[in-house]
């Protein structure tokens, strides 16, 4: 890697991947399940500690630097990966947990904006370099935790743990069913028997904070205040079963009640999607994936017009079982399992309608992530 350091830096380790999301989205703020793997795309990073206490971080690729002093007051508008590096600096500082300051740079493949969490793979190898550097011994689930709290105070994105917990934990060739309300996890094995999931990028970008993830998330909290004064027990939408949300429907007005109604059978559905992979009914599994998808585009309303044209060519191609967004929506890419032998007319429908190609090919996650994910809290 190039950098800008006089001297090499003391140490660099496996980079922290980014994630695609098989099914499960929107559920993990909401105390739900996800089921998640990573992909062959990271972040690498080297770093080194400082006699002082500045911070010097460069991005690799375009050289761009940022100099800051530990504890000063920073402008975190640019460039736009400041955020999820310097704030994980910043906030294990605050932690009392840095002794010096740092010297870091990094390069990435994760594509940003994409929806495979290019800014939680830049928290996560922050967070290792950090550990590393300064022996910290973080415990996984503490640094997903503290990843995911940089993402809210730093970039102003109140998202959920699954993509700092998948980068963190998640292991190559599975995917990872995550109660987002306990954090345990298991790793199920992905065997799809002449099948391969593909990566479709639609090109649209947009930054989750300016989107309406924020107020997803607002949504969901007002219909959990709502349907708290019928039924005490709910605290979020975990709680609720399909008979509470149907007997309580006149509570909520109609958006809220569809926005419900998505995430009270995605959960359903990423419970019977993981035992459908482990038995290795891929027909079954795909149609859970269909089923998300229009969940999501219906009722939660996420999706995009570029995402619903991919999704919706896909299923022209005989083969295809399964074709969904993957992701926060609004743009992104779509994940589609495809029979082997429908490749080359999955590819011949989807390609013109889509810039960068390269993306189909980047799925399964990388053997080196295996030496950073063996605990699980
Ligand atoms: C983004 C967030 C996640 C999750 C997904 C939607 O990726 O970072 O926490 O909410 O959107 O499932």
């Amino acid at each position: 890697m190039p950098t800008t350091f006089a001297t090499p830096p003391a140490r660099s380790w496996p980079g922290a991947p980014g994630r695609v999301n098989l099914i499960g989205d929107h559920t993990d703020y909401n105390d739900g399940f996800v089921l998640p793997m990573i992909i062959d795309r990271h972040v690498e990073m080297v770093a080194r500690r400082r006699p002082d206490r500045q911070v010097q971080i460069v991005a690799a690729e375009s050289g761009e630097r940022v100099d800051n002093t530990l504890g000063e007051p920073i402008d975190y508008s640019s460039p736009n990966w400041l955020p999820y590096v310097l704030g994980v600096v910043h906030e294990l500082a605050q932690r009392g947990r840095l002794s010096s300051g740092i010297d870091i740079v990094f390069r990435g493949t994760v594509p940003r904006g994409a929806g495979l969490s290019s800014s939680a793979a830049l928290e996560v190898a922050t967070a290792l370099a950090l550990d590393t550097v300064f022996n910290l011994w973080l415990n996984p689930v503490d640094m997903a935790r503290l990843c995911r709290d940089v993402e809210h105070r730093y970039a102003g994105v109140r998202c959920g743990i699954m993509d700092q917990f998948t980068s963190r934990l998640g292991r190559s060739d599975h995917a990872l069913l995550i109660d987002c309300r306990s954090l345990e996890a298991r790793h199920v094995p992905m065997s799809l028997d002449g099948h391969r999931l593909v990566i479709v990028d639609t090109g649209d970008r947009r930054e989750l904070a300016d989107s309406a993830y924020n107020q997803r998330r607002t949504e969901c909290e007002k219909a959990v205040a709502l349907l708290r004064e019928e039924e005490t027990s709910i605290t979020s939408l975990r709680d609720v079963t399909p008979g509470m949300l149907s007997a309580h429907e006149n509570r909520l007005p109609p958006d809220l009640f569809a926005r419900c109604r998505h995430v009270v059978s995605e959960n359903h559905r990423v419970i019977e999607a993981c035992e459908r992979l482990s038995t290795g009914d891929l027909p079954a599994f795909g149609r859970l994936m269909n089923a998300s998808h229009l969940s999501l585009r219906n009722d939660f309303e996420v999706s995009h017009p570029a995402l619903d044209r991919l999704v919706e060519e896909a299923h022209r191609v005989d083969g295809v079982l399964g074709s969904r967004l993957t992701g926060a929506g609004f743009g992104g890419c779509t994940v589609n399992l495809v029979a082997e032998t429908a490749l080359p007319e999955f590819e011949q429908q989807l390609k013109p309608l889509v810039d960068d190609w390269s993306l189909q090919s980047i799925v399964v996650g990388t053997p080196e992530q295996a030496r950073v994910t063996e605990v699980i809290a």
